[in-house]
């Protein structure tokens, strides 16, 4: 049994559903989920109903996470057609703005090379723009960036075209940055079967084996491991128009460390993609007297339901490496074996929030 004292992990895309779809999960159920896999720093996306896309709805999160998250937390804004002239004002509030190239669950889609091109000239420079830009999108995004001279991070890289078209960007001297889901790293099309169609659904959708092989091959171009945390209730899952989305927060540190004790990469490349890496790309405060002690070596099965509320996971009955015993959140020990001891509204906003 060998317990390690790790950062307390960061990740920079998670789906709180708040506002507007609390039934799924809230601020404090899921930053209660990150606890318990490990995370310290949770970053939630606009996709929320409304979206968070001005000041009202940026309101609405702010408020909800100051009075409910467990742990420390940001907000991205959402880029739309309507905001295009507006949302830079709100940059100090927001860790990034996140565009939707591609349809995927809820309204917020940036469907116009204008509207896009104009969001890459107003957002400040020194802060992130993130991308949600499958295929040939990814050239859009890769393509705008540059025009502007600036920096872009694509989310959830899954086929392997889209890795080597990073590679190749960064070789290039290009300023693009990425992350990858541990479910593109560990479920393909051939999983869609065993875990059902309507479960399976998530976008970017699985893909085929030889591109979860390419990521592996170029782990060395991700620079991130972000869970894309995207809780639905399993009756929303198993019904007639099935939501995209799998819960992360409590698999992705224990398929990651099962990953290290498979030798597909070391521990230290584990801490800077899922902690120093997005804190430095997102610009994202240290935390005083935080850390996360894990036995990397306990062994055990995923459960059908964890902490999140959405009460499955795509990972039931995989054996997995790696246990979270205790995290310490600003010298408070928050998360003990299994237990919470925090109040909704210890998670500090690590932006400024409207006051
Ligand atoms: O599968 C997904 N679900 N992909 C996304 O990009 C959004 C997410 C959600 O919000 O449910
Ligand atoms: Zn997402």
């Amino acid at each position: 049994m060998a317990s390690v004292r790790l950062p307390g992990l960061v990740d920079v895309h998670v789906h709180l559903r708040e506002p507007g779809a609390t039934h799924k999960e809230d601020f404090e159920s899921g930053t209660r989920a990150a606890l318990a896999g490990g995370f310290t720093i949770v970053v939630a996306m606009p996709n929320t109903l409304p979206p968070l896309i001005d000041d009202d709805s940026l309101c609405q999160a702010e408020e909800a996470g100051a009075a409910k998250a467990v742990c420390d937390f940001g907000i991205h804004l959402g880029a739309s057609s309507h905001n295009t002239a507006t949302a830079y004002m709100l940059a100090e509030r927001v860790v990034g703005l996140k565009f939707y190239l591609d349809a995927t669950f809820g309204s917020l889609l940036l469907a116009d090379l204008g509207d896009i091109r104009e969001h890459f000239a107003r957002w400040p420079k020194d802060r992130p723009i993130l991308c949600h830009a499958e295929d040939r999108n990814l050239a859009t995004v890769l393509l705008c960036a540059h025009l502007e001279n600036r920096g872009v991070h694509i989310v959830h890289v899954c086929r392997q075209s889209e890795i080597e078209c990073i590679r190749d960007a960064k070789m290039r001297g290009m300023s693009v940055t990425c992350e990858v889901a541990p479910h593109h790293l560990y479920l393909s099309h051939d999983d869609i079967h065993r875990i059902g169609p309507g479960r399976s659904e998530v976008r970017p959708r699985l893909q085929a084996p030889a591109d979860v092989a390419a990521l592996w091959d170029n782990m060395d171009v991700v620079d991130c491991i972000a869970t894309d945390h995207a809780p639905h209730l399993l009756s929303e899952k198993d019904g007639s128009n099935p939501p995209p989305g799998f819960p992360g927060l409590e698999t992705s540190l224990p398929l990651m460390l099962t990953a290290v004790h498979a030798g597909r990469l070391t521990l230290d490349d584990l801490i800077d993609k899922m902690a120093h890496q997005p804190r430095r790309i997102f610009g994202l405060p240290e935390q005083a007297d935080t850390w996360i002690e894990v036995d990397v070596d306990a062994e055990w099965v995923v459960p059908e339901q964890g902490v999140t509320r959405c009460g499955w996971t795509p990972f039931a009955g995989m054996p997995v490496r790696g246990r979270v015993e205790r995290v310490y959140l600003r010298g408070q020990n928050v998360f003990h074996d299994g237990f919470f001891h925090v109040e909704p509204g210890y998670g500090r906003n690590v932006r400024q929030p409207v006051s």
